[in-house]
């Protein structure tokens, strides 16, 4: 089975990781990708942001959400009153997952597959070992999927708070959607207000 374990380094902090997770071969994402895009934040950070993989600019950039989703998630977090500094923002995969429609073409985000979600799972539980965050934000489905497993529905659960064991670990999470998902919603405002309420509640938690 495809997995990064073997790449995941048991000792070092986030530097280590961070210099690790830049060789892991652990499944075919690293192959079409530029680099491996690795979390970012502190340490220290209170709270842990979880999205499905970099897209185009991450993937140009090495740094999770500095492309427009990226940029609407920073909105939000300064609406709901989340201080970006208590914040460490990663990604369920960390490679970038596309297809072009034609050769040369502009590269069209795939969503990852399960497997894809459980090799690279063994990064993310290694983030949430270092950091230890007080709460995990859910930023929509994919990474509801490999965090919780395939039955979670994020319309079901989006702005509640859940408890649950995460990686042998005892985790307090608040999903919400994916902020790529309000730049694609017809009502993209009602989207954008839904996603600050749902930070609201993690802002909540955090206070
Ligand atoms: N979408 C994600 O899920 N993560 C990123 O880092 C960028 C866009
Ligand atoms: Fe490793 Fe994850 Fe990249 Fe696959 S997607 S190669 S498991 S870092």
């Amino acid at each position: 089975a495809y997995t990064a374990e073997p790449f995941v380094p048991t000792r070092g902090g986030l530097p280590a990781l961070r210099k690790a997770a830049a060789e892991c071969r652990g499944c075919p994402l690293h192959r079409d990708a530029t680099q491996t895009v690795f979390g970012a934040g502190k340490a220290t950070a209170r709270v842990m942001l979880i999205g499905e993989q970099p897209g185009d600019q991450e993937d140009r950039q090495g740094t999770p959400f500095v492309g427009p989703a990226g940029g609407l998630l920073d909105r939000a977090l300064a609406d709901a009153g989340i201080d970006p500094a208590d914040a460490y923002v990663t990604n369920a995969v960390k490679h970038f997952k596309f297809t072009r429609a034609e050769p040369r073409k502009r590269r069209i985000h795939k969503a990852p597959t399960l497997r894809e979600m459980t090799a690279c799972g063994p990064w993310l539980a290694a983030e949430l070992a270092r950091v230890e965050p007080e709460l995990i934000v859910v930023l929509g489905a994919t990474a509801g999927k490999a965090l919780l497993g395939s039955s979670f529905r994020v319309t079901q659960v989006r702005g509640t708070v859940l408890e649950e064991e995460i990686h042998g670990r005892p985790e307090r999470l608040v999903p919400t959607v994916h902020p790529s998902a309000v730049l694609r919603a017809e009502d993209r405002d009602g989207a954008y207000r839904g996603l600050v309420s749902d930070l609201k509640v993690a802002a909540q938690e955090l206070a």
